[in-house]
């Protein structure tokens, strides 16, 4: 059942409607019981005292005192559209996924763009990361591409993810500040996180201010696997491209635009579809082999890095277009659950330890936040593809198995059955190595890709880039924590370094950081760490 074709405050159909006076259908309880007065309580006389028997008061206060669901942890400000991908030709060479089969077909799809550190009711043009969540309906299940606008992440294993959205959020003991980055914590654990560098540079430049939701990329970040029905294996990292470009707004236009619309991207967004102006992305990907992805000297499963598109090129395999506002932003936007761990038969992960913990991590999350194991039976996360399966009970659960049987192997020659040749296997990989706790030397080098980036700005980004450090550090109080980030510039673009040095009134240099993570002995001596009162 589509969530267009639902119209859940209303009857199921088929039933006698009753028709008031002036002809509307008649408001009901949600037991289905006609009302008859709305807008008064019932009391004793007029002026008296209410009485409990008032079932229908008490029924709409209820529901309304719960009609709020804990927001997400992170990207808590969303805004969604529905939509189609099309397949441009068969990639059956390297997948067997049957989203990837055929020119032409298309694949219900619906996304959510977002913020993460801000909250629900946080304004649009923080800067921030984006995120860019896709859920296609494939004939093989749904397939969830939880990315971001930004190609790399701040980490490199999902253990430090908690760390860092702490650090990023508002303070627990000031409760601010709200949606932006500009603050002792973030800039702290930025400081002692050189594996962020990369990231940093990146939220410090103009793709962290994007004019519209249209306007945007956005990645899938890790590198994941294709795999074809011989069981062939071939790395794979997703690129989205607007079809209008990539846009940004500069940092004075967002302020001003946060004060007079916070709700800016999505009016934008809300307004292009509605006047049948609707956004398109070109999925793309790039494609390489384990021989190619040895032959760099840093590591295809860090999270950190880019796979340069000189030597791997973006090769464009099909578009999604976003054509149909949902008709209820709770049902269908805040509803939506993304999990990375969704993927068909012929799209499987790597070993990159961050995908590994968020795969672990938003099944929890969704348990959490929409309220037990049955948020699959909301139609915004129902599969549009046939499926059956023994799940059962629960909260809220508005499908069980019909019949006797609930149960497989069973005798009875009912209810479905495993099947090698059509379901996900999952990719042979050759693990070695016993049990660690440990970073490979392949993931050490935090500043190289940091400096590309960097160098590839032009003149007038890279001078956002220094005005954007530098007004985030203005706003950082700690001094060790301003010198420290100035140490990592050193070590990824000497000018850079020093104009956001010299604007920050710095009167010596510090020397360069040392790319390894400090360790509590590191950190101890210091007195300057003293947090120090705002
Ligand atoms: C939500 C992207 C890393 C945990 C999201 C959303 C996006 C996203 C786009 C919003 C989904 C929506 O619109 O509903 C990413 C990317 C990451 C990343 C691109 C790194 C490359 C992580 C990690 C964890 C994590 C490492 C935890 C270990 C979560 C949680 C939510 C979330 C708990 C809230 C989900 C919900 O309540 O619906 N992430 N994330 N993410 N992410 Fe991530």
């Amino acid at each position: 059942v589509s969530i267009h074709d639902q119209k859940p405050h209303r009857g199921n159909g088929g039933e006698l409607h009753q028709f008031a006076e002036d002809g509307a259908e008649v408001l009901t309880t949600s037991q289905g019981t006609p009302v008859a007065d709305d807008q008064n309580s019932l009391r004793v006389g007029a002026r008296g005292p209410l009485i409990v028997d008032d079932f229908h008061f008490r029924e709409k206060i209820f529901h309304f005192d719960h009609e709020r669901i804990p927001e997400r942890v992170v990207h808590a400000r969303g805004y969604g559209a529905h939509g189609f991908f099309e397949t441009y030709e068969s990639l059956a060479a390297y997948t067997r996924a049957d989203i990837f089969q055929r020119a032409g077909e298309r694949t219900p799809a619906f996304v959510r763009f977002s913020t993460v550190a801000g909250n629900k009711g946080s304004f649009d043009l923080a800067r921030d990361v984006r995120g860019f969540a896709v859920k296609m309906y494939t004939q093989e299940g749904n397939w969830d591409l939880v990315g971001n606008n930004i190609p790399v992440f701040f980490i490199q294993d999902a253990i430090r993810f908690p760390d860092i959205i702490h650090a990023v959020k508002p303070e627990p003991d000031r409760a601010f500040p709200q949606a932006q980055s500009a603050h002792d914590t973030f800039w702290d654990f930025i400081s002692l996180t050189p594996e962020s560098m990369h990231m940093i540079m990146w939220v410090m430049s103009d793709r962290a201010i994007p004019r519209s939701f249209r306007f945007m990329e956005g990645f899938g970040v890790h590198t994941f696997r294709l795999v074809n029905a011989k069981d062939e294996s071939t790395f794979v990292k997703f690129h989205w491209k607007p079809k209008l470009g990539l846009q940004s707004v500069v940092w004075n236009e967002a302020v001003k635009i946060n004060g007079a619309d916070p709700d800016f991207h999505r009016r934008d967004l809300w307004q292009s579809i509605q006047s049948g102006n609707f956004p398109e992305w070109e999925l793309c990907v790039q494609l390489f082999d384990q021989d190619f992805a040895d032959s760099f000297d840093f590591d295809v499963l860090d999270p950190t890095k880019i796979i340069p598109e000189e030597i791997a090129p973006v090769k464009p395999i099909g578009r999604l277009v976003l054509d149909r506002m949902p008709d209820n932003f709770f049902a269908e936007t805040e509803q939506v659950a993304f999990m990375t761990q969704n993927v068909p038969p012929g799209i499987d992960f790597s070993n990159d330890p961050l995908l590994q913990g968020r795969n672990f991590s938003y099944l929890d999350t969704q348990l959490k936040r929409l309220g037990g194991p049955n948020f699959t039976h909301l139609p915004i996360n129902a599969p549009k593809c046939p499926f059956q399966h023994f799940q059962q009970d629960g909260h809220m659960a508005m499908r069980n198995p019909v019949g006797r049987i609930n149960y497989q192997p069973n005798s009875f020659g009912e209810g479905p059955r495993e099947s090698r040749e059509l379901g996900y296997r999952h990719f042979a990989s050759s693990e070695e190595g016993g049990k660690v706790r440990l970073r490979p030397e392949s993931f050490a080098d935090h500043y190289s890709q940091a400096r590309q980036f960097y160098i590839s700005q032009t003149e007038p980004e890279q001078r956002h880039i220094a005005a954007a450090l530098t007004f985030e550090l203005s706003k950082v109080e700690t001094p060790v924590i301003r010198e420290r980030m100035v140490a990592h510039l050193l070590n990824i673009d000497e000018s850079l370094a020093k104009t956001v040095a010299d604007k920050l009134g710095f009167q010596t240099m510090p020397k360069a950081a040392d790319a390894a993570m400090p360790t509590r002995q590191d950190l101890a001596p210091s007195p300057a760490l003293s947090i120090v009162e705002k």
